[in-house]
């Protein structure tokens, strides 16, 4: 992130989250839209994309490899979709930005092209392990040249033909599991993969709303390459990894009562929900229906008193993104909470045990980070001085930490915030207008 662009949240302590609110469309379901509706026959349109900078990194690199998108208007596109074998070679290297999703799940999809691209992103991505995509794609006959350290920029050279493997995923990953599924769609064959856990199965979910099948059978999910996917209309639900800063936000500022409107409720998404209401969170799922294969449920979250706890390990995956949020629900909440298993978060936009643990400690709350996990024993967040935090550019960390000002004694200042654009355009104002005392600052 260039600094002479960058941004600090100054955050004025207290404030009660009240009214209704509808955060942006989900980042996961975005990325997927455009991948999916790019290679189908036919048109398909979009409502509820998130024009955020991630997804929109994904939605310029299907435009320079020739597919023609309208909009994005108010989260409306329509994409013309050139159909499996109609991409065309792109004339630059395509960039994903911040994106880890993009980047990830573009591998899978352009190892089975026959032209060659080269995906690059910013210094954050360019740190990010890529091995666990590049290998299982080298099994399935692709050629993709990484550093010698396994990182991006990837060469993704043009090969005779992909086969379809049978991969037990090393780690629970829906990244490396749709990238294998992208892949598995130019493969001769069946491809399977064999998840440790269950991860998000939008990329499964969607594909099917495309009429292209997918077989499941408990952790092994199928499809055989060579298929064809039919444009269809897609409506993207509000996202929950959004709305849990405001569902933490609404349970730790005493007399909040918020309603987050059209959220995703997709099974594995909902850590945040079963976390929080471990820790005595008030949570209602209102009007409970589906929308575009995808379940969603309004959410009303009001004021409680929480308690820490040990979050149980199968949660991790479900809740994989929303652990610096549940991290300042546990700094405010009573006694200690305990993660475990949960490593995978050393290797997101940030090292987040590590960033949001020293933040913690900075605001004056006992966290000690642990090799996969962190121990927080909830107390007084900030003193009546103040507290300076940096949020090393991830924006979920500088979200969350935007959240601890309701419960802090002093003014909070959140550095290095720009990047909350990458998945959250607006957060400052959609924050204020629930409740927060939020500004933000050119830095
Ligand atoms: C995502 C999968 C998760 C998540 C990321 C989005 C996806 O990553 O953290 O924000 O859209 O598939 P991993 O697969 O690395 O766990």
């Amino acid at each position: 992130m260039d600094p002479t662009t960058n941004l600090r949240y100054l955050i004025a302590p207290g404030g009660v989250f009240e009214g209704r609110l509808r955060v942006p469309g989900d980042k996961s379901i975005s990325h997927r839209s455009i991948m999916l509706s790019a290679i189908a026959d036919g048109v398909t349109r979009i409502s509820g994309f998130l024009e955020g900078a991630d997804a929109l990194a994904t939605l310029a690199a299907f435009r320079r490899m020739g597919v023609e998108i309208e909009g994005p208007t108010q989260g409306e596109l329509s994409v013309h979709g050139v159909g499996l074998r109609g991409l065309t070679q792109s004339e630059g290297p395509l960039d994903m930005g911040n994106s880890g999703t993009a980047m990830r799940l573009l591998a899978g999809l352009l190892a089975g092209q026959t032209f060659p691209s080269t995906l690059i992103g910013d210094e954050s991505l360019t740190r990010r392990p890529m091995r666990r995509v590049t290998a299982p794609l080298a099994q399935m006959g692709a050629q993709i040249l990484t550093t010698a350290d396994g990182t991006a920029p990837l060469r993704v050279e043009p090969v005779s033909g992909l086969r379809g493997i049978e991969y037990p995923l090393p780690m629970a990953s829906a990244q490396v599991k749709s990238c294998l599924m992208l892949a598995g769609l130019y493969a001769q064959g069946e491809t399977c993969i064999i998840e440790t856990a269950p991860t998000r199965d939008h990329t499964e979910r969607m594909l099917t709303a495309f009429g292209y099948s997918v077989r499941r059978a408990g952790a092994r999910v199928c499809l055989t390459g060579g298929g064809r996917l039919l444009g269809c209309r897609l409506n993207i639900p509000a996202d929950i990894s959004s709305a849990a800063f405001f569902m933490v936000g609404a349970s730790i500022a005493p007399g909040s009562d918020l309603l987050l409107e059209n959220v995703g409720i997709n099974p594995t998404r909902v850590g945040i929900i079963n976390i929080l209401r471990g820790m005595g969170a008030n949570i209602e799922l209102i009007d409970r229906r589906t929308a575009g294969g995808e379940p969603v449920a309004d959410i009303r979250v009001k004021a409680a008193r929480l308690r820490g706890i040990h979050i149980p390990v199968d949660q991790v995956p479900l809740a994989i993104d929303e652990f610096p949020a549940i991290f300042i629900a546990a700094a405010c909440a009573e006694g200690e909470t305990i993660l475990t298993g949960a490593e995978e978060l050393r290797v997101k936009e940030s090292d987040r045990i590590q960033v949001m643990a020293d933040g913690l400690v900075q605001l004056g709350i006992q966290a000690e980070p642990r090799p996969d996990g962190i121990r927080i024993l909830g107390g007084q967040i900030g003193s009546t001085d103040g507290g300076s935090i940096h949020a090393q550019g991830d924006h979920r960390i500088a979200m969350s930490f935007a959240m601890a000002g309701l419960r802090a004694e002093g003014p909070i200042e959140v550095h290095d915030c720009a990047n909350v654009e990458t998945s959250f355009p607006g957060f400052p104002g959609l924050a204020a207008q629930a409740g927060l005392k939020i500004q933000e600052q050119a830095a």
